[in-house]
């Protein structure tokens, strides 16, 4: 049986420029190489969803420009629904430099992502209620995240957060989440609490609980991650994997995160799956790589 999730977030063209070094204020430096992929934290999620083999329907916005037209396309082609993906303004855009050990430092032009409304999340109402999963993050206006969260939560649909890019959220918000998906930096940010040690990420999580969130999985990059439910809290180990490119590892944890839940996964095991693809995902360049085939479910 098909699992259906529906995204609500961000679309970008991802400019990536690979760089000696992350450029240093008032300093010109030369990129050695330059791509466009296609990204924004929500496509990043769907599409990993849509390839792993879940019904993913998308609500969102590309500009009216050949960028938007790829970036829908591209979409389809990976298994996303895109009829509530409107197009208007400018698409989204990622400035990306890629440094030789492997950062990234990105600028973010929101473009169309910040012109999608509550009005054109309450239009796709009928979705939420024929869904399992929504998945959310920070890339597109609060308000309109709001809604999709206080639609999915009235029809009993379980609500993943990725709370990135790192910003405040309302408490009411996180009331609605099932499973809040912070990494360190994001964590820090939510709690004051730096994520260094066991014990503070103990501290971390149990705040978030506390604030009305079901679970918090706190991704780790090569280190995995940590989980923590009013039951229960351990780190789940990740796969080594050699990072050519870690853009879009954590969106990619998350739609593999969700499609776990979908088919029934206990929350280690969900975890566990998650950070395969993700590992996967870093082996290659652009943040929304082919999947191979053996990772569907
Ligand atoms: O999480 C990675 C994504 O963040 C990139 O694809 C880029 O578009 C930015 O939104
Ligand atoms: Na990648």
């Amino acid at each position: 049986e098909t699992k259906n999730i529906i995204v609500a977030g961000s679309i970008n063209i991802d400019l990536v420029y690979e760089v000696p070094h992350i450029v240093k204020e008032g300093e010109t430096i030369h990129s050695t190489k330059h791509d466009l992929y296609f990204g924004g934290k929500g496509a990043n999620q769907a599409v990993t969803a849509g390839q792993l083999g879940a019904d993913v329907q998308f609500i969102g916005s590309v500009g009216a420009d050949d960028h938007g037209i790829r970036a829908k396309e591209n979409m389809e082609r990976k298994g996303v629904k895109t009829e509530a993906i409107s197009s208007k303004g400018v698409t989204g855009q990622a400035i990306i430099q890629l440094s030789d050990v492997g950062e990234n430092s990105i600028v973010l032009f929101p473009g169309a992502n910040f012109l999608v409304t509550p009005e054109q999340i309450q239009e796709s109402e009928a979705a939420f209620e024929t869904s399992d999963i929504l998945l959310l993050q920070l890339e597109i206006p609060i308000e309109a995240v709001e809604k999709a969260a206080e639609l999915a939560y009235a029809n009993g649909v379980k609500i993943i957060l990725n709370p990135a890019p790192a910003c405040d959220i309302p408490d009411s918000l996180l009331q609605k989440v099932s499973i809040l998906t912070p990494n360190e930096t994001e964590l820090e940010l939510l709690t004051g609490i730096s994520a260094d040690s066991e014990d503070n990420l103990q501290k971390a999580c149990s705040i978030m609980l506390a604030k009305g969130v079901q679970a918090v999985v706190v991704t780790l990059g090569s280190k995995g991650a940590f989980y923590m439910t009013s039951e229960e809290s351990g780190f789940v180990t990740a796969e080594m994997a050699k990072a050519v490119d870690t853009t879009g590892a954590g969106d990619s944890f998350n739609g593999a995160l969700a499609v776990a839940l979908c088919h029934g996964d206990l929350l280690t095991d969900a975890i566990t799956y998650a950070s395969k693809v993700a590992a996967f995902v870093v082996t290659e360049m652009g943040a929304q790589p082919d999947i191979p085939a053996e990772f569907i479910r």
